[in-house]
């Protein structure tokens, strides 16, 4: 490790996964360590938020452990701990801050709060070296649908935004209803594969010229489709419903970026967020990529979901920036992005 090395700690517990991690220079994960507590919600249909934050206290200090185990760090070589706090479940946010507020008062390390969809973003410099700002990110998670203009490493613009549900909410609800359980999102994915995506029709987007997205009426629209078919004994075919649902929700997500994209004269484009892990969705922006002449990067699967090395790499660039945070820092479930804008 060299003297100018930074070395940050990131810590992320907004949803169901207790995570930590060890960033060299926000680019290089020397630890990425995840406790999912997926399969333990599954029985339920949905994340529980109280079992989430009580799952959270068991594991957020195995995890910061095991993190600098790996990385072959002592918490005295960190020089700051990241922390996502916000957007999420609140007694979930709490579980990760305190326990980052904690090490930050006993060691006196500075604390950086970090927004969690700024991880997500920053996920991609995990995955390419070569990339840096300015670009358009298409920001995609179960709670959250943007276009993001990243004009800096920590000035961040929104020019688009769901009014309503976030895609990754449309497409595990409709899972769920059509029976494939939780999370809806990579079985939905599966149930899709080799089906035709033009079988089943979808209401459209009805935004104007906004760069906003709403997806509730589609979500109603396949409900009823559904609903219909069940009221008239009809069979649906799983397989190219789910197919051409997730290639509806894809086509209007990536036509609101090209329009971001034509807008702005930007052509540098990266995917973010669970959301982004859909096959769907990366072959629809693989083929606009090349008609279009984008430069398109997405982050492995691996860091397309919560995982604490994104949270880090966003804690080195504030870090960088001079953000410091002090121990009176709270929990902040409907944290905007913009409102980390300087
Ligand atoms: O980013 P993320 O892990 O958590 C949030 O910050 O919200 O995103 C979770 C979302 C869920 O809606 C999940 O179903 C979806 O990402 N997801 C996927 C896939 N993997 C995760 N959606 C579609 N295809 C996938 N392969």
């Amino acid at each position: 490790m060299g003297s100018e090395d930074i070395l940050i700690l990131g810590i992320e517990s907004s949803c169901d996964e207790t995570a930590a991690a060890v960033v060299k220079n926000g680019r290089e994960i020397l630890s990425d360590v995840i406790a999912s507590q997926a399969d333990f919600h599954e029985k339920y249909g949905g994340v529980v938020p109280e079992i989430a934050s009580r799952m959270h206290v068991d594991a957020v200090y195995p995890c910061i452990d095991s993190a600098l185990k790996e990385a072959g760090v002592v918490l005295d070589d960190i020089d700051a701990v990241a922390v996502t706090y916000g957007p999420g479940l609140v007694g979930a946010l709490l579980v990760g801050l305190s326990a980052a507020k904690g090490l930050c008062a006993v060691t006196g390390k500075p604390l950086i709060g970090v927004n969690h969809l700024h991880g997500h973003i920053c996920a991609n410099y995990l995955c390419f070296p070569e990339l840096e700002p300015e670009y358009l990110c298409l920001c995609v998670s179960g709670g959250n649908t943007q276009i993001v203009h990243v004009k800096s490493y920590t000035s961040l613009k929104v020019l688009g935004r769901t009014r309503d549900d976030a895609a990754g909410e449309a497409i595990d609800k409709i899972a769920r209803v059509i029976g494939l359980g939780y999370p809806g999102g990579p079985k939905m994915d599966k149930a899709g594969q080799g089906g035709n995506v033009n079988a089943y029709s979808f209401p459209k987007n009805h935004m104007g010229d906004t760069l906003d997205f709403s997806f509730s009426g589609i979500k109603t629209g396949a409900l009823n489709l559904i609903n219909q078919a069940r009221q008239k004994d009809e069979t649906i075919d799983i397989r190219d419903f789910a197919a051409s649902y997730q290639q509806h929700i894809a086509n209007l997500l990536l036509d609101h970026t090209l329009r971001a994209s034509d807008q702005t004269g930007i052509k540098k484009i990266c995917l973010a967020g669970g959301v982004s892990a859909n096959s769907f969705l990366r072959s629809a922006f693989d083929k606009a990529s090349a008609e279009h002449g984008l430069k398109l990067y997405y982050p492995d699967l691996r860091l397309c979901t919560d995982n604490a090395a994104m949270i880090a790499s966003a804690g080195y660039y504030e870090y960088n920036n001079g953000r410091r945070d002090d121990l009176s820092l709270n929990a902040m479930p409907s944290l905007r992005l913009e409102s980390r804008d300087a």
